[in-house]
């Protein structure tokens, strides 16, 4: 089988004890759960189970280290489309391009039948929207209502870019 994982050592920025780590994108394994789980509980409002992650390996990607999980994206793929299901960097970690090559390597992971990647997001959620919208998404429509929050509900927007363009 193809080796996928995407595995780098930058050394480009000394100074930083996490951009001279050596990491490593890979498909998530199911002994990647407990840590995928703890980073969940602690960035998601309403976290995924062990379960939810467990039915979803087939396309779940896992950010490594040091040897330790510290981020992961899900995608499910129907047709011609692409979802991102989940993404999410341990908050130790934010803010250092993770998420950017995370998000990158799962598109590059799509099928060459995918010709769009739609995802939902909470509108308060200004980091992920900057993300997306940095890595070509646009915002396709809003869903009222869609979060529960701890103070009510709050809208989505749905985001979506085109595939084929970027992987030719
Ligand atoms: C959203 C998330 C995955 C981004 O990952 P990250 O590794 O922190 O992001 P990166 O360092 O790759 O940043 C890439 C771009 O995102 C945007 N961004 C990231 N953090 C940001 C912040 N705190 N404020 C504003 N924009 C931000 C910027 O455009 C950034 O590009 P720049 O560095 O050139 O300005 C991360 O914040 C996270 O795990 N959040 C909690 C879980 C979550 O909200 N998941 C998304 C659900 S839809």
């Amino acid at each position: 089988m193809a080796d996928h994982s995407l595995s780098v050592t930058d050394a480009s920025c000394s100074q930083n004890p996490v951009l001279t780590s050596h990491y490593v994108i890979r498909p998530m394994q199911p002994e990647d759960l407990d840590e995928v789980c703890a980073i969940e509980s602690s960035v998601s409002p309403s976290p995924w189970t062990a379960p939810q992650f467990a039915q979803s390996l087939q396309q779940a990607y896992s950010l490594v280290i040091d040897t330790q999980v510290r981020g992961y994206a899900v995608v499910a793929s129907m047709a011609d489309q692409a979802e991102l299901h989940n993404i999410a960097i341990h908050p130790d970690f934010q803010g250092q391009g993770f998420g950017r090559r995370l998000v990158e390597y799962s598109i590059e992971q799509l099928s060459g039948m995918i010709k769009n990647l739609y995802l939902e997001v909470r509108v308060s959620n200004i980091p992920a929207i900057r993300l997306y919208q940095q890595l070509g998404f646009e915002q396709l429509a809003e869903r009222r209502d869609y979060y529960q929050t701890l103070h009510g509900r709050e809208d989505a927007l749905i985001m979506g870019r085109q595939i084929d363009a970027v992987k030719d």
